[in-house]
């Protein structure tokens, strides 16, 4: 393992606990894994806290279009879905932790369903399933035509009011309590008011719970809402537990393109669409994707992105196009009523003309390693969902996979906190800290962008660490505001990525290096690293175990 000094904040400058009360649990996030942890936390018995920075149901599984992936259909079979799985993951997917995957989210969306989603159906009333990149059967399920994670937030929402759960909306979670020999014990929240944070108390627990999300917003534009700032894995990587695969930031090929000073979040257009038969284009009408891969325009993720990100670069287009006129206006307005309004909204009329669409930040394969029952290195810390790295996604997540993992995860860590709590612990109080100065944000993002896109090199990567490591602080006397927490999660989440995309000199899945264009089987490992106390960033690799995939990625 090697260590170097890094320009990660080590801790944040708390403002003092005015309040301190106890429950069992403590769940940051209102997604569908924070939620569904939440709900099977309650019907279990057990008393659960969830604390989310923005209004519940705000993260990113409401923007979800194409759906949940799990095997339904009568010429599936759960050994294809592990296939594909490993395939797109590109040699850095976990076996095991896939198997369960694939066992387990069958159930998971018979729950949703159990708790009263209304799934798209078939007209035998099975769940409709259509097909997206990757994938070698029709196996996801939707709901709205293209509003799936709506549908499964308001789900997931409605059974949490249902069961009295204790909601602590717009509010921050700020550091883990940690007690002396490092295990969690609680949270330092504060609420959130107009950018401050007021009324900042301690939640002591036998454990939290992480289901905070990922990290889109540490570049320009991306499909992520504007809450995707990296907070859990900042907050975890603080508390001392190990992050892995950071580097691997998973690019939607087909956001709608808005201009080149489009910032924050884009509008997606959904791979759905691709898998119902919408073409890659060019300005001129030729076919980007034919030949570029055997899938074609249902290639994995990475290769789509990847394939349109040359292209734009060698031709200095601004964008590709994503042409659906076949499909009829009948259909694409009934199937897909939400991205044909995003188009017209846009200026665009997807049933007549070829529409622009650009890659954009979309998901954070990688995140706080942890197990699929969220276990993580940290005594009393879980991780489930997006925040966490469980392997399932290796180096470039399968399309619909995310909101399934996030279910059977959230599904399993609630089963291991109903049987059994972590010891309770009396955390010491947390001294020192500092923080990253909001104003340093843009720097931040367009340095990221720059540097750390579909496309990287070294050159670039070793000017992101540079920019990151003069990245102003907020003064010492100032006190900590909601801005500064996203700020300094931003610059830890981007240091991770810089740090990672430098160490590993080949290409695999998301991680494109234009100066090491191909795989290099000695880096089939994941990348781990760790902050110790005196803000050393060391880095470790820990082999895959794959079995199944060897010779495939
Ligand atoms: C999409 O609908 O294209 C996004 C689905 C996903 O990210 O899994």
């Amino acid at each position: 393992m090697r260590a170097s000094l890094s320009p990660i904040v080590p801790a944040l400058r708390l403002p003092a606990a005015g309040w301190s009360r106890w429950t069992d649990v403590v769940v940051v996030g209102g997604g569908a894994a924070g939620l569904m942890t939440a709900v099977a936390l309650a019907d279990a018995g057990r008393a659960v806290t969830v604390v989310t920075k923005g209004a519940l149901g705000e993260g990113s599984t409401a923007w979800a279009q194409g759906g949940l992936a799990a095997v339904l259909g009568p010429d599936d079979d759960p050994e294809l879905h592990l296939r594909d799985t490993l395939v797109a993951g590109a040699g850095l997917c976990d076996e095991d932790a896939v198997r369960t995957l694939v066992d387990e989210a069958p159930a998971a969306v018979g729950m949703l369903q159990a708790l009263g989603a209304q799934l798209d159906l078939d007209p035998h009333g099975r769940p409709a399933l259509t097909r997206e990149g990757g994938h070698s059967r029709d196996r996801i399920v939707h709901a709205g035509g293209d509003a799936s994670g709506a549908e499964v937030t308001r789900t997931l929402g409605s059974a949490l009011r249902a069961r009295g759960i204790e909601v602590l909306e717009r509010t921050a979670a700020l550091e883990a309590l940690r007690t002396a020999d490092g295990r969690v014990a609680g949270l330092r929240v504060a609420r959130i008011d107009d950018g401050d944070l007021v009324d900042a108390g301690d939640l002591r627990a036998r454990a939290v719970v992480l289901a905070t999300g990922g990290y889109g917003q540490v570049y320009a534009a991306t499909s992520n809402p504007d809450g995707a700032t990296g907070d859990g894995l900042a907050l975890a990587l603080r508390a001392g537990a190990e992050v892995a695969d950071v580097e691997m930031v998973q690019f939607h090929p087909t956001v709608l393109w808005t201009g080149r000073r489009a910032h924050g979040q884009q509008a997606l257009v959904s791979e759905a669409v691709r898998g119902e038969g919408a073409v890659l284009v060019d300005r001129s009408g030729r076919r980007i994707m034919a030949g570029a891969h055997p899938l074609a325009d249902l290639a994995p993720r990475d290769v789509v992105a990847a394939t349109i990100a040359a292209r734009l670069r060698d031709t200095g287009e601004d964008s590709a196009f994503l042409d659906a006129t076949h499909l009829g206006a009948d259909f694409l307005t009934g199937r897909f009523p939400g991205i044909a309004r995003a188009c017209r909204e846009a200026g665009y009329d997807l049933t007549r003309e070829p529409v622009p669409v650009v890659p954009a930040a979309h998901y954070a394969c990688g995140g706080v390693l942890a197990d699929l029952d969220g276990r993580t290195s940290v005594a009393g810390l879980f991780a489930v969902g997006e925040v966490a790295c469980t392997g399932v996604q290796g180096a470039n997540r399968l399309a619909s996979n995310s909101i399934p993992e996030g279910l059977v995860a959230a599904r399993r860590c609630a089963a291991l906190l109903a049987g059994e709590l972590p010891p309770a612990g009396v955390p010491v109080e947390p001294d020192g800290g500092g923080a990253i100065d909001p104003a340093a944000r843009g720097t931040i993002t367009a340095a990221t962008t720059r540097h750390a896109g579909v496309l990287r090199d070294a050159t670039g990567l070793g000017r992101l660490v540079e920019v990151l490591a003069s990245a102003r602080r907020t003064a010492p006397d100032l006190p900590l505001d909601a801005a500064a927490v996203e700020a300094t999660a931003l610059h830890t989440v981007a240091t991770l990525l810089a740090t990672a995309g430098l160490a590993r000199p080949e290409s695999r899945g998301c991680h494109r290096r234009t100066d090491a264009p191909a795989s290099r089987p000695e880096w089939r490992v994941r990348l781990v690293h760790r902050l110790d106390g005196r803000g050393r960033l060391s880095v470790r690799t820990q082999p895959v175990r794959e079995l199944v995939a060897e010779g495939v990625a």
